[in-house]
């Protein structure tokens, strides 16, 4: 395990707080559709492959995690985390939520059949470290499901944008948007025995403009809330603001004066062969 010095925990404090901020749980309910892609995607045949060869015995453990309780864990939890657990815990035990960091999982090694992520390790800073963890933890004959918003999709240029509104990252840091491409996938996976493939879909933001959106998201969204409390002191956030929705308004499918951005995401299957 790669250690976490003060600095990088100083940089999780902010993290968490970020997430923390405004109200995730109305940002999970227009993304649920990744979480429950990634349960219908492999865990689902998993499970029935599982029950057909004499499951009656079958049981199981379920952990959900999330570096922030109020984006994630916790007793609230959110919809697009909780749509897959509860999906899980109709057929395995109950669930627990943790508020653990993903590099450093607190789980011994081989633990899991199954481990998953919506939308999650994309914002981890060290992606060498939380692959490593992902790999850790998957049971061999396992398989690791990921679903990260693609780097050139509506969401991916979104975060590429954002980035030089934001302070400098650290350079042990690697940009969210960069697990969005597969070749950096396959790049963090090719030290380690797994099988890949990548898909990749699409999900719809709709609402009555980009600029309604955009809005919505800086009210609700904690990353795009904290750059505009940032901004706007020093006048940047319109920039900001304009450049999202100019983003927006290229992305825009809709052609009836609506705004619907399809933004395409990456899944990515890793098994681990037996
Ligand atoms: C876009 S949200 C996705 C939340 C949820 N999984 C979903 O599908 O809606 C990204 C989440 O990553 C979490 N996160 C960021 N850094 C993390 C870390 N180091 N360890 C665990 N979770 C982290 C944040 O707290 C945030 O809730």
């Amino acid at each position: 395990m790669s250690p976490i010095t003060a600095e990088i925990q100083a940089l999780k404090d902010a993290h968490r707080k970020t997430w923390a901020s405004g109200d995730y749980a109305r940002i999970a309910e227009l993304v649920t559709e990744v979480g429950e892609r990634l349960v219908e995607r492999d865990l689902h045949a998993g499970l029935a492959r599982a029950l057909a060869a004499g499951g009656e015995q079958l049981g199981g453990e379920v952990r959900g995690n999330d570096l922030s309780a109020s984006a994630g864990g916790g007793d609230r939890g959110v919809a697009g985390t909780r749509g897959h657990v509860q999906y899980v815990r109709a057929r395995l035990h109950a669930g627990e939520w943790l508020t653990a960091d993903a590099e450093d999982l607190p789980f011994e090694d081989e633990r899991f059949d199954y481990v998953l992520s919506s939308l999650g390790v994309q914002f981890v800073p060290r992606h060498e470290v939380v692959s490593s963890e992902l790999v850790r933890v998957c049971r061999t004959g396992g398989t690791i499901v990921l679903g990260n918003w693609a780097a050139d999709g509506y969401i991916g240029r979104f975060w590429t944008i954002m980035g030089p509104y934001l302070p400098p990252p650290p350079d042990y840091a690697s940009p969210p948007a960069a697990w969005g491409r597969s070749e950096h996938v396959v790049q963090l996976f090719a030290d380690y025995p797994v099988d890949l493939t990548s898909e990749r879909y699409a999900l719809d933001f709709e609402a009555d403009s980009a600029e309604v959106f955009i809005d919505t998201l800086a009210d609700y969204y904690g990353p795009l809330l904290q750059a505009r409390n940032k901004l706007t002191p020093t006048g940047r956030w319109e920039a900001l603001r304009d450049e999202l929705i100019a983003l927006s308004n290229e992305m825009n499918a809709a052609g009836d004066g609506h705004f619907r951005a399809p933004s395409e995401y990456l899944v990515t299957l890793a098994r681990k062969p037996t």
